[in-house]
């Protein structure tokens, strides 16, 4: 199944304005790790799968790549992407990563922010990935961490009578596949993965691993968003890194 959450209006006006905020996630924890994990942007080909709103694209193009292709399956978010982030040497597709067809085009670079969770066939889009690899080209991309998606019931914290945190509930680890939450709005589909299963379908599928990271928040995000020291405490996003080496 191919869900198209942020195309819904409630759910597209609440999440571009939480981005527009600056003051998120993204911008203190899952941006800065998986842009340090690129060894280098400068004349690189890029593919960007779930683009978003093409901030990634731009900040390829402004640091020296020589073309990015941003692909996402929201019609919304890639108007917004050619509207704000337009440049001559990005291409923004709208479509489903599952029903991208590049035929004879490779790619130094493949990065993937934050989509990975919202693909069913994991293995397959990693075959495709190596497929549009360059050799010795890299695959790096966040998702939600496991722990994270794991439990099929919400409101993950246990927390005491006055609200606060005792721990985090981890269950149904090994039980992959659908998940459903709320998130602005009933029924986001997300699947989950064992770390196993994320690993070893690249492995398994001619990409050797080079790096894992669990990121924390950088420090402007403790203080601008105190809540982030929660991310010690349990990880919210897991970034990898592998290369093509055939
Ligand atoms: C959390 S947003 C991240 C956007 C962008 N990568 C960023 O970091 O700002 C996830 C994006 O993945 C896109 N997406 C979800 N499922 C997709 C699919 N099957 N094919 C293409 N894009 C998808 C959504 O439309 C959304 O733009």
């Amino acid at each position: 199944m191919k869900q198209n959450i942020y195309d819904h209006p409630v759910f597209f006006k609440e999440y571009t304005s939480l981005r527009k905020s600056s003051v998120t996630y993204n911008d203190f924890i899952e941006q800065p790790a998986i842009k340090s994990e690129i060894s280098t942007l400068r004349d690189k080909s890029i593919l960007d799968l779930g683009c978003g709103t093409g901030e990634f694209a731009m900040y390829c193009m402004e640091n020296g790549a020589a073309k990015v292709v941003g692909v996402d399956i929201s019609e919304n978010m890639i108007e917004q992407a050619k509207r704000e982030n337009h440049h001559e040497n990005i291409e923004y597709i709208c479509m489903p990563i599952e029903d991208l067809a590049l035929e004879n085009q490779k790619f130094d670079i493949i990065i993937s922010s934050l989509a990975v969770h919202y693909i069913e066939d994991y293995t397959s889009l990693v075959v495709k990935v190596n497929d549009w690899l360059k050799h010795n080209g890299e695959f790096i991309f966040s998702t939600e961490h496991p722990i994270v998606t794991a439990r099929k019931e919400g409101n993950n914290w246990v927390k005491d009578e006055d609200d606060h945190k005792l721990h985090w509930a981890l269950d149904h680890y090994q039980e992959e596949g659908k998940r459903e939450q709320h998130w602005y709005i009933d029924g986001v589909v997300k699947y989950h993965r064992t770390i196993s299963t994320l690993v070893n379908t690249l492995i398994e599928n001619g990409l050797v691993l080079e790096k894992i990271t669990e990121p924390q928040s950088i420090p402007d995000g403790l203080e601008r968003m105190p809540k982030l020291v929660n991310e010690k405490r349990r990880p919210s996003f897991i970034v990898m890194k592998s290369r093509k080496n055939k």
